[in-house]
């Protein structure tokens, strides 16, 4: 088992294919896009696999395709069907806004991905568009509902945001009586590509909590998985059930099990750190799987202890990242 330099199982990584996105939800971008990276910047498929290989052979088992959005980037079939032929990868999954997906959906069934993460913030048309600039509500719900009946597990991340979409929590909530999901309610973070967009976080883990316990009284705690990012909780006669991720409040880092690679191959150990490795420049330098092997272990051996340290020991400047260039 690969280990941390805080005994910190690492066995998932987070593999950003894109920094593009055909949404541009005011969380994660500005309105008019990013600067987006040009294709030489972009890890090649090849470089992709390659990195995929060493890791899975230093005991990455789960791999998790992010962007971005995975599915606009040209060829993702393909290198999708490469990667999940790699021996000893247990679980290949992805997390994707759901605009493109709906009709790709039996054909990643048909690789083995048995659970698919779809970003979603509002089940109302206009707030959909307020939030991400696009009117793409119909092609989500689609995909969800072509997911289910496919028989691949749906958790639904919904980022909650002050003046936005609180209106959303508890509808959100109801779609687990009669629909098998996980909803999973997200801290907002500062990862909008530019200034953050609020002094302090109305909305933490406490608060979301709150307010879906004034409608559900009988809400209940329930066993978390291993390496959860989210506190799970069931409503009884629900088929679904509820997640709450205080990925701002940060504290399941004690048991973070996750390494990420950007679109343009930089190693992040932390969500929160700026980039500890450049795994791009130091492959096309030439460097043998076993240099690669050993960079890499530098970097997860030199760990910070949870997304405070990571976020301290950025160089100065606080942070100015999308989400779309890091994959969540
Ligand atoms: P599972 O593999 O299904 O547990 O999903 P996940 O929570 O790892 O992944 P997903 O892509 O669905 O992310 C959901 C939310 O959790 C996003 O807002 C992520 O940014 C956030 N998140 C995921 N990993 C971390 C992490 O290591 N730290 C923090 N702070 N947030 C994270
Ligand atoms: N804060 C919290 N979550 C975010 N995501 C994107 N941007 C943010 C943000 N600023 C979430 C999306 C997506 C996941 C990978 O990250 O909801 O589902
Ligand atoms: Fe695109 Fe996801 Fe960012 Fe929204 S959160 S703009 S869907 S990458």
């Amino acid at each position: 088992m690969l280990k941390d330099n805080h005994g910190r199982n690492i066995n998932y990584l987070r593999l950003a294919v894109t920094d593009r996105c055909n949404l541009r939800c005011f969380y994660c971008m500005p309105e008019e896009g990013l600067n987006w990276l040009s294709r030489e910047a972009l890890l090649t498929y090849e470089e992709m696999l390659r990195l995929c290989w060493v890791l899975i052979g230093m005991g990455i088992e789960k791999i998790r395709i992010t962007g971005g959005e995975p599915f606009v980037r040209k060829d993702i079939m393909p290198f999708l069907t490469e990667l999940s032929q790699i021996k000893g990868l247990k679980e290949l999954t992805i997390t994707t806004n759901g605009v493109l997906t709906a009709p790709l959906v039996p054909e990643l069934k048909k690789l083995g991905i048995r659970s698919v993460n779809l970003s979603l913030d509002t089940l109302d048309r206009n707030r959909f568009f307020a939030i991400t600039h696009r009117d793409e509500l119909d092609k989500v719900m689609d995909t969800m509902h072509t997911l289910l009946a496919h028989d691949i597990q749906v958790k639904i991340n919904a980022v909650v945001m002050e003046g936005k979409n609180i209106q959303d929590i508890l509808p959100l909530v109801a779609l687990t009586k009669e629909l098998p999901v996980s909803v999973r309610f997200i801290e907002e973070m500062p990862f909008n590509g530019g200034d953050s967009h609020y002094p302090v976080l109305h909305w933490d883990h406490i608060k979301i909590l709150d307010e879906i316990k004034s409608q559900y009284t009988d809400i209940h705690k329930i066993a978390d998985p291993a390496y959860s990012t989210s506190y799970n909780y069931k409503i009884p006669g629900h088929k679904g059930d509820v997640g709450i991720i205080a990925a701002y409040t940060r504290s399941f880092c004690g048991s973070c099990n996750r390494i990420r690679i950007t679109p343009q191959g930089a190693l992040k150990t932390c969500l929160y750190d700026g980039g500890v490795a450049n795994i791009r420049d130091i492959m096309r330098s030439g460097a043998t799987d076993a240099e690669l092997q050993t960079a890499l272990l530098y970097a997860i051996s030199n760990r910070a202890k949870d997304g405070h340290e990571a976020e301290q020991q950025r160089i100065a400047g606080g942070i100015h990242e999308s989400m779309a260039t890091i994959g969540g």
